[in-house]
């Protein structure tokens, strides 16, 4: 098979996951890393145990051995660097959210289109083998129509005022903090797992902690304070939400979204109650499904590839009782998205497990009508 050579830029916290991703597929180079500077850059590939390291992405993006660029930078530079590996016709794997705005997204999906390369985002929720089961389930009608989407995704880590990152920077993170980082993975894993679409929105957003300790120094993602020096600065964006959602075949439902909830890690729920049976995914027991019955007991389905049917069988590796997890789901996409491109021109549409450009534009509007909706007092609101 001809090999592929992969570029990766901002190596922070998910960065090496991509990478650690595509390793796994066998017929990947790590061929670059890029940091924001020469000396980060160099660093992280040797890290990293890439060829090259550079100290800017178009130095990466132009490297001709590299045919994938993987963007998972802070937002603010999502459009920059997508758009930049676009126009030299490299495939991209973007981290979510596609771009900072709305606005943004949509000129990404028309350069994409253009440049008629593949062009993926990394809502990786959707690669685990369960979510694929019940998406295939709830698909095939077996529990009935869905009339009601709940749950959940909740977070720990900046619980604290000394807890900060770029995401609570309008400037690097964008409008919103919780709905944009984790909120987005929920609706795009609500509207993935139903098959429907968000169309309105009714959110009540709120900045739990109005002013946090800034460290001078640079912090990545997760990392707890390790002390040094702080500017106190004021928070504008939300570290909790809650939302009412509508979906397009009248369904309804409601999640919260926060980052400052003691206790939770990364804990993302996500149920739908159809008109049948109900089927609840929560990403912290990954390898478990629960089914709600009304005539009969409920179920706990665990994964084992032999029970699940043919939608999530083939996202699932080991034997039952042998735990999957959000590593092996994220490669799950990756082996998805490196398989069209391994085909070649002319590319087939990505397999549905694949988040696409779309996708990332539509949960950028989503999330834009939940602020809009926010702004205005709690008014339901179209999302466009
Ligand atoms: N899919 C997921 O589950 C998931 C999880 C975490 C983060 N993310 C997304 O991935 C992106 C990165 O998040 P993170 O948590 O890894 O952040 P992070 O702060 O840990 O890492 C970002 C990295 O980018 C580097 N960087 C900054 N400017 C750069 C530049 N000009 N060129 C190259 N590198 C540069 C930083 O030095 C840092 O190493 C965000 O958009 C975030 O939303 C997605």
């Amino acid at each position: 098979m001809t090999r592929i050579g992969m570029g990766l830029v901002g190596a922070g916290f998910v960065g090496p996951h991509h990478v650690d991703a595509v390793r796994r597929l066998g017929y990947v180079d790590i061929v670059a890393v890029a940091g924001s500077t020469e000396t980060s850059g160099r660093q992280k590939a040797e890290t990293i145990g890439a060829r090259r390291g550079y100290g800017s992405y178009q130095a990466l993006i132009d490297d001709p051995d590299v045919h994938v660029v993987h963007n998972a930078t802070p937002n603010h530079l999502h459009y920059a660097v997508t758009s930049a590996a676009l126009r030299k016709g490299k495939h991209v794997v973007s981290d979510k959210p596609l771009a900072m705005t709305a606005a943004e997204s949509r000129q990404l999906v028309d350069e994409a289109k253009q440049a008629g390369v593949v062009a993926a985002v990394t809502f990786n929720y959707r690669g685990n083998p369960l979510v694929q089961h019940a998406r295939t389930a709830i698909a095939r009608g077996e529990i009935g129509t869905p009339r009601l989407v709940c749950g959940h995704y909740l977070q720990d880590w900046l619980l604290h005022d000394t807890d900060y990152s770029w995401r609570l920077d309008p400037e690097k993170g964008g409008a919103s903090s919780a709905l944009g980082d984790i909120g987005s993975h929920w609706c795009d894993l609500a509207q993935h797992l139903t098959g429907l679409k968000i169309t309105h929105v009714l959110g009540d957003v709120t900045t739990a902690l109005p002013t946090r300790k800034r460290p001078r120094g640079v912090r990545e993602a997760f990392q707890t304070s390790g002390g040094g020096e702080v500017d106190v600065v004021d928070i504008r964006v939300e570290d909790l939400a809650s939302v009412l959602i509508r979906f397009e075949n009248g369904a309804k439902g409601t999640f919260s979204v926060g980052q400052v909830c003691p206790g939770h890690k990364n804990d993302l729920v996500v149920e739908v109650c159809g008109s049948k049976s109900s089927v609840r995914w929560r990403q912290e027991h990954q390898n478990e499904l629960w089914w709600g019955h009304r005539e009969r007991a409920n179920e706990v389905l665990q994964k084992d590839p032999s029970l699940i049917n043919d939608g999530g069988r083939r996202y699932a590796h080991l034997p039952g009782g042998h735990q999957e997890a959000w590593a092996d789901a994220f490669c799950n996409l990756m082996r998805d998205v490196y398989s069209v491109i391994a085909a070649g021109p002319p590319y087939r549409a990505l397999p549905p497990a694949v988040a696409t450009f779309e996708d990332g534009y539509r949960t950028n509007r989503i999330v834009e009508a939940i602020l809009e909706s926010a702004g205005q007092g709690g008014v339901w609101t179209e999302v466009p």
